[in-house]
């Protein structure tokens, strides 16, 4: 099947405050595909995956390390779809696959940047769209969690925090407690996730919940909030704690100064506190990492896909973006976009 025209989600102008909404600079356009060359395959999408990262690519000068979005030209991102158009014999007409060049009804790339997706290995194809490697990768090789580890982990119900919760519970440590907004994202991570406990930093003092749900000390913190409670994680550390440091949503999202903590040095260094900031590179080795034990846990009935799961094409997918920034949804997001 030969497709020339489609639709993409394209950059209107770049965003140049934190309190504009993703979605008033953003448009779905009709788009021209272009012939496809040797080794290229064109991908039919059906579900696009919604990130935090996004809202900051869309500035001109992103601090985060990969290419920012241009005016006029689509954004991109992780998306499953069907290869409709393919030449490259290794990836037939009728491949499932997940690739980064999303925020497009179609997209037309190179066979090496498209990956199959397994057969039988997850109950539908948007189970790959998950922020595990970034988890897996913070909670295993940074903070080297493990058996007996008393964990915290910041943004819990979000898309990175609510996979590398159940990392650390995986990994066998001994309890695992989630800081999420409001208290049906708390339900959500006791009762969906497994947490032992959560603590809603909205309207609960997170010293006295950390004092009472952690009276020995936390081992490991896996931040993505930074500011207030990256500072609270640091007076209840136990010695030789281990922090993580994947993202600082109270500065990237809520707009505050989250990016910048006041370090209590004297409590850091007298607890021997460690504390690396880390930035997944997604390499081979990091993602083979996290598709095998993810296979496997989720086989053994030991992690779950958490996630929200909406209709609407890419204008959805527009709004969906909003709505992550805003907190209004669970876990990793997904929009379909067809089929
Ligand atoms: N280091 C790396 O390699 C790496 C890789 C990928 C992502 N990241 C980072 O990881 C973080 C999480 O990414 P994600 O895609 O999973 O995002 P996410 O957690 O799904 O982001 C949205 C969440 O942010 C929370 N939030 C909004 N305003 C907040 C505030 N003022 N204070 C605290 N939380 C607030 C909301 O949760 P509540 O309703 O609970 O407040 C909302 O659900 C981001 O900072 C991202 O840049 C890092």
């Amino acid at each position: 099947m030969t497709v020339q025209e489609s639709s993409a989600v394209v950059l209107r102008a770049h965003r140049t405050d934190l309190a504009q909404r993703p979605s008033s600079l953003l448009e779905v356009v009709p788009v021209e595909l272009p012939p496809l060359r040797e080794g290229q395959v064109r991908v039919e999408n059906s579900l696009q995956q919604i990130i935090a990262a996004t809202g900051d690519l869309m500035f001109a000068h992103p601090q985060l390390p990969v290419p920012p979005f241009r005016i006029g030209e689509s954004l991109y991102g992780p998306a499953i779809g069907r290869v409709v158009e393919s030449r490259d014999a290794a990836l037939p007409v009728g491949t499932a696959v997940l690739h980064m060049s999303g925020w497009r009804g179609h997209s037309t790339l190179g066979a090496a940047a498209a990956f199959p997706v397994p057969d039988g290995v997850f109950p539908g194809p948007e189970y790959l769209l998950n922020q595990g490697v970034t988890a897996y990768y913070g909670m295993v090789d940074v903070a080297g969690v493990g058996e007996g580890d008393v964990v915290l982990v910041s943004g819990a119900a979000g898309g990175v925090g609510s996979m590398a919760a159940q990392v650390a519970r995986a990994r066998g440590a001994a309890r695992v407690i989630g800081i999420a907004g409001g208290p049906d994202k708390c339900r959500f991570l006791v009762e969906e996730l497994g947490l032992d406990a959560a603590i809603d930093y909205k309207s609960e003092d997170l010293d006295d919940r950390l004092a009472e749900l952690a009276p020995e000390g936390i081992t490991v913190f896996f931040d993505t909030v930074g500011g207030t409670q990256f500072e609270a994680a640091i007076r209840h550390a136990a010695s030789g704690a281990r922090f993580a440091l994947c993202g600082v949503l109270a500065g990237q999202v809520g707009g505050g100064d989250g990016g910048f903590p006041r370090l209590d040095i004297m409590t850091a260094l007298i607890n021997e506190i460690q504390i690396r900031p880390f930035s997944t590179r997604q390499t081979l080795d990091q993602i083979q990492a996290w598709n095998t034990h993810y296979a496997q846990w989720y086989a053994e009935g030991r992690i779950t896909f958490a996630r929200t799961l909406l209709d609407g094409g890419l204008e959805r997918a527009i709004n969906a973006q909003d709505e992550v920034l805003a907190g209004l949804h669970r876990g990793n997001v997904v929009v379909r976009l067809a089929g």
